[in-house]
């Protein structure tokens, strides 16, 4: 043989098994099966939740003393240390700012009464895995309505507060609508009112399992599901897993975080229209701006949860003013990132004080900073990574909202993951929509359902044949 063709046959080898390693690289990994009765709870595990079908309705109830010493708490604290001068939010919460808020908490938030705002729904406890998940159901009916199971799920630093006023929306008829929604809003657990894992290991998938589990004993093998922020993270995983129970999926924050999506995003720092559309461009470049520097400015606090949430959680836990200032800073760069460079934040344009207390109360009283930040630590590690779920293809129908000062997701690379995207729309507004525009999101919710529950109905007829009896 001559040495032309032993180059030749070796250069053609090489290129083969580099071809397969990036088609490996690029595509999702294979499909894996989580346990689906891991047991989350302190102490020895054990199946008594799989047979104990006890469901208990309640009220959320907060002992007097707790009330008292927050009081004491805010009405001892150290005096702040003063911004910079002519600084607003750049360096952090404006402590000025947050005095407001604390003067607010202190001479005008009344427990009283947003507990009793909080109790207007429905409430209650089911053990799954081993721990008490607390979860707001909200029944509805209506002549000529057909009535579909919703899960809503909340993320960091929500609560199913967040959904209070949407709700309403979702469970009353809407005009010209011909659905209506059966409410499923669950606190995820070590989030408010659900306990929290006692056991390492509780990640988005693993809460996929739960909620998924939850859903079951609570007697739904088929519902729609709405998430943002971790909520979509969790839903993602859910949509993956369990394919078949999930009539529809709406997400107001659509995730690919696939190499050909990175790559793509890459590639169009020379010619933006590879990734994105022209009228998006300053979405995403220029890159080093609007993605680099962007994310290490405003992402301190993702590294800290998910690499040391039990230190910074002492702190968070123990200072009501010390998670209000980390949490009502989210509310200000989240909502509008230029809200960053006004004294107010926004934060009574966009919400209000007394809505704004009621999740951070919801944090505080629960004491939920430390078990809420280990979420991400249980998500972003390596072993939960290379379980890929993030990267499979998700086949259910899909709706995505994108709200403008949200994390961007170009329309392009959106079909990498979600492969049967019905709708996908854009808003103004920011990350935490359903708290800031409960009816925009609740409409966007109707007309996604409405292409769910149309193509549904389509598919089911081919499945029965319905579709060649007919021809
Ligand atoms: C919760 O409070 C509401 C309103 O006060 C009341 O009607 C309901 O019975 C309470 N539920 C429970 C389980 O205590
Ligand atoms: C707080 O709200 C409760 C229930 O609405 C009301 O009875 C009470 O008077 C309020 N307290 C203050 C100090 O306004
Ligand atoms: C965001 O803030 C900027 C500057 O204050 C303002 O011009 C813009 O209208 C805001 N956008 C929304 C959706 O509120």
């Amino acid at each position: 043989m001559g040495s032309g063709r032993i180059v030749f046959l070796g250069v053609t080898a090489l290129a083969i098994y580099l071809g397969y390693k990036i088609k490996c690289a690029l595509g999702p990994p294979p499909l894996v099966t989580l346990e689906n009765d891991t047991y989350w709870g302190p102490g020895e595990p054990n199946n008594a939740w799989k047979e104990n079908f006890l469901i208990t309705p309640l009220n959320i109830t907060v002992p007097d003393e707790v009330l008292e010493y927050l009081k004491w708490r805010l009405d001892t604290h150290r005096p702040m240390v003063p911004p910079l001068e002519g600084v607003q939010q750049q360096y952090g919460m404006n402590t000025k700012l947050l005095e407001d808020v604390i003067q607010y908490w202190k001479t005008e938030y009344n427990w009283t009464e947003r507990q009793q705002y909080l109790n207007k729904y429905p409430q209650y406890k089911i053990n799954i895995q081993g721990l008490q998940i607390h979860v707001v159901h909200r029944n509805s009916y209506a002549d000529g309505y057909k009535v579909v199971p919703i899960l809503l799920l909340h993320g960091w630093p929500g609560s199913v507060r967040e959904f209070y006023e949407m709700i309403p929306y979702l469970t009353n008829p809407q005009e010209g609508r011909k659905v209506i929604f059966e409410v499923l809003a669950p606190y995820i657990p070590g989030y408010g009112f659900s306990q929290a894992a006692a056991k390492p290991g509780l990640g988005a998938a693993q809460m996929a399992v739960l909620f998924k589990n939850m859903m079951e004993k609570l007697g739904y093998d088929k519902f729609y599901v709405q998430g943002g922020d971790f909520g979509a993270i969790i839903l993602q995983h859910m949509a993956v897993m369990y394919p078949d129970s999930i009539l529809g999926f709406h997400s107001n924050m659509c995730l690919v975080h696939t190499p050909k999506a990175l790559l793509r995003l890459m590639l169009g720092t020379i010619f933006p229209s590879w990734y994105v559309r022209p009228d998006h461009y300053d979405r995403v470049y220029p890159l080093r701006e609007k993605v680099f520097e962007f994310y290490l400015r405003e992402s301190g606090y993702f590294h800290l949860q998910a690499t040391k949430p039990d230190t910074l959680g002492v702190g968070m836990n123990d200072s009501p003013m010390g998670i209000a200032a980390y949490i009502l800073e989210k509310f200000v760069t989240g909502t509008n990132i230029s809200w960053q460079l006004r004294e107010d934040g926004g934060l009574k344009e966009a919400f209000s004080y007394r809505d704004l207390l009621d999740n951070i109360m919801i944090y505080w009283l629960t004491q939920s900073a430390t078990t809420s930040f280990r979420l991400y630590s249980e998500t972003f590690n390596k072993a939960h990574t290379e379980l890929g779920f993030m990267r499979q293809p998700i086949t259910v129908p899909t709706a995505c909202a994108r709200f403008k000062y949200d994390f961007y997701t170009a329309d392009g690379v959106l079909g990498e993951i979600f492969t049967n995207l019905l709708q996908l729309t854009d808003h103004e507004g920011g990350h935490f929509a359903a708290f800031q525009l409960p009816k925009v999101l609740a409409d966007d919710i109707y007309d996604a359902v409405e292409k769910f529950e149309e193509y549904n109905k389509k598919r089911k007829s081919i499945m029965n044949g319905d579709v060649w009896k007919n021809a």
